[in-house]
């Protein structure tokens, strides 16, 4: 079976390809762009185990090369050092050290603090629009939302937000721009050169004029000397940026999405508000903003299952396929709001399990109980099939356009 992971009809419904490998290649391998090959795995217990597995499966494909391969690597593009060295893309130690800075920021109890102000940030949004009746979800809430709280939270001004899109953009779809030519590369080298700009301009005003914010917290870090590096520093913004809100405006795009699309789940939410916080875990699971983990890379010659992985191969763990895993979840195709026990694994697992869960649980629970509570009779406001978005890992609408009755609003 080919894969076209890019594609408009596979992004339409990946879930019945990804049930076909599951079911018959569970573990197999596909070509990929640039000549190279990718393992994917599907199956819950495999893709739970490898997530667990940080010493033989590493982020730092560095870390699967002898010390002579190291020596023989073209030096590191200066945009790519500079916003590329985040946790996500790291191992232990370094790992370790970068999360720990950041950890005490998204524990549970801090992030709680900030219910307010989210339950402000979103009713702001519908007062925009709820008295026109419709609006493009995605647009005018989705998005704005997450991206105000993640900016807030970092220390920069949440009106820049259009052109923190702008950069987040040309992050997370790096292979799709590569594959459409050297112009779009260019473009994207522009872009986050201004992303570098603007963001040295903040570090510097908040040097001078420190503030109760994260920027300030790794600023401080960073003059401290050896915990947090200056190539770092921009990477950790921009990780926190871009994993901040590309994926909660797609988790409360797909939340909404699936409670359109099944009107009886929507009205039970609506008739038992309680059951808010499992609502939540199965829009993760069933539609779940990041359809796949990002890569890993074999460490060793290694046996997974029957197959052998050779040092350095590309590892994508399909969090979509295995939060459909019949063998795990009952009924696995079907939205259940009320769904119990529900361990998906839509926040990945292991050392690099989300360290935003509690925001993004908080955000969407917050986001969706208002969105609920204000627009009575919500309805899809389209017959047009609705376009996803081409990103690679991640799984969102373009648009989503809502209607509601705005008799019952006034
Ligand atoms: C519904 C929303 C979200 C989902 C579904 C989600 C999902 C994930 C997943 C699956 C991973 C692991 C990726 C892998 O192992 O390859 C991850 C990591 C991460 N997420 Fe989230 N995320 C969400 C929201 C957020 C938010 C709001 C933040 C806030 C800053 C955030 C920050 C991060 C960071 C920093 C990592 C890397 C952790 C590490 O490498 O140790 N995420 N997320």
């Amino acid at each position: 079976m080919k894969l076209d992971l890019f594609g408009p009809h596979f992004k339409a419904d990946p879930y019945p390809t990804y049930a076909q490998l599951r079911d018959y290649e569970p573990i197999c391998r596909r070509d990929a762009a640039g000549g190279k090959s990718i393992w994917f795995v599907t199956r819950y217990d495999d893709v739970s185990a490898l997530l667990r597995e940080p010493v033989h499966f590493v982020k730092d494909v560095r870390n699967t090369m002898t010390p002579a391969e190291r020596a023989q690597l073209p030096p590191t593009p200066d945009l790519v050092g500079l916003l590329g060295n985040h946790m996500l893309n790291l191992d232990p130690p370094d790992h370790t050290r970068l999360r720990t800075l950041v950890n005490k920021a998204f524990t549970g109890a801090v992030v709680q603090r900030m219910a307010p102000r989210i339950q402000a940030i979103a009713d702001g949004l519908l007062d925009r629009v709820q008295r026109r009746g419709r609006m493009n979800l995605i647009e005018e809430f989705a998005f704005p939302l997450p991206i105000t709280v993640i900016a807030e939270l970092l220390g920069v001004p949440a009106r820049d937000r259009a052109r923190f899109r702008h950069w987040s953009d040309a992050f997370v779809t790096p292979s799709v721009n590569v594959q459409r030519g050297a112009k779009k590369v260019l473009k994207m080298r522009r872009r986050m050169e201004d992303f570098t700009g603007y963001m040295r301009a903040i570090f510097n005003e908040r040097r001078q004029t420190p503030r109760d914010d994260l920027i300030t917290l790794l600023l401080q870090a960073e003059e401290a000397g050896d915990r947090l590096r200056e190539d770092e520093l921009f990477s950790m913004v921009i990780l926190l940026m871009v994993a901040g809100h590309e994926t909660v405006v797609n988790l409360i795009g797909n939340g909404v999405l699936a409670l359109l699309h099944h009107p009886a789940q929507m009205a039970l939410l609506r008739a038992r508000p309680d059951l808010i916080e499992s609502a939540v875990e199965e829009m993760v699971r069933f539609d779940g903003p990041v359809e796949r983990a990002t890569m890993r890379f074999a460490a060793d010659d290694l046996m997974v299952g029957s197959h052998l992985f050779h040092r350095g191969d590309a590892v994508s763990l399909v969090l979509a396929a295995a939060d459909r895993d019949p063998a795990h979840f009952t009924e696995p195709d079907q939205f259940d709001i009320t769904r119990q026990p529900n361990r998906h694994l839509g926040f990945g697992q292991g050392i690099h399990y989300c360290l935003g869960g509690a925001l993004a649980r908080l955000e969407a629970k917050i986001a969706l109980a208002a969105l609920l509570q204000r627009l009575p009779g919500l309805r899809l406001a389209t017959a047009a099939p609705l376009r996803w978005r081409g990103v690679p890992i991640l799984r969102g609408l373009q648009q989503l356009p809502v209607a509601w009755e705005m008799s019952r609003t006034m």
